[in-house]
């Protein structure tokens, strides 16, 4: 054996060790998911390794496929009633209600977060492309399968102010004035 060759043998040795061990992990991995060994009960909080992963790759592709455009609608008085209303009677079933103790983050996995308490950090662009295209896997529905744009630009206005709301918005959707408007716009 030359020496140049007697050289080359424990780069030989190290890649095929690293193709070996990426080998192993695939088989591995593959092996755990088919074998049913992965948990999907939704009542049940994922490893903090899941999660981790998880959401960050929910935030990072949120980040990369929504574009950065400039909403249609602007945030007057009028616009964020209309679009509290439309975030109470669609949204805060899953994301909770403002001022309600109630807390339904846990009922789904990953959780739903509960808008009024923790709030949002995507922007308004990107709080509408959420809400049009949804999250796979997530139970965060499209609705844009059956809601207009102008109507998700709408609620997203809301949600971006929802926790910075003007007194005379506040005051128009509260529980008692949304019911009666939700009554009204029935008839
Ligand atoms: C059936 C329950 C459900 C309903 C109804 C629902 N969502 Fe969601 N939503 C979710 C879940 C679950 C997530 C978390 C997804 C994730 O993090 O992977 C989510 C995430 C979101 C997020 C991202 C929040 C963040 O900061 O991570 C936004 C924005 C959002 N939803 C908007 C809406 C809007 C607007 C509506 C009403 C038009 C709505 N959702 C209705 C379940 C729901």
């Amino acid at each position: 054996m030359s020496l140049k060759s007697e050289k080359r043998l424990p780069m030989k040795n190290f890649l095929l060790g690293v193709l070996t061990t990426l080998a192993v992990l695939a088989a591995g991995t593959f092996a755990y998911l088919r074998l049913g060994l992965a948990e999907v009960r939704a009542d049940l909080p994922g490893s903090r390794v899941e999660s981790y992963l998880m959401s960050t790759a929910v935030h990072a592709s949120v980040r990369r496929h929504a574009p950065e455009i400039p909403t249609p609608v602007q945030p007057t008085d009028e616009n964020l009633i209309a679009g509290g209303k439309i975030y109470l009677n669609e949204c805060a079933g899953c994301h909770g209600s403002p001022g309600s103790g109630k807390d339904y983050g846990d009922v789904l996995y990953p959780p739903i977060p509960q808008l009024p308490k923790v709030g949002t950090e995507y922007s308004e662009a990107q709080i509408f492309w959420v809400a049009k295209h949804g999250i796979r896997r997530a139970g965060m529905f499209a609705n844009g399968k059956w809601d207009s744009d102008q109507h998700l630009w709408t609620v997203a206005a809301y949600i971006k102010r929802m926790n910075a709301l003007p007194e005379a918005v506040k005051e128009a959707l509260e529980p008692k004035k949304a019911a009666d408007a939700k009554d009204s716009s029935k008839q």
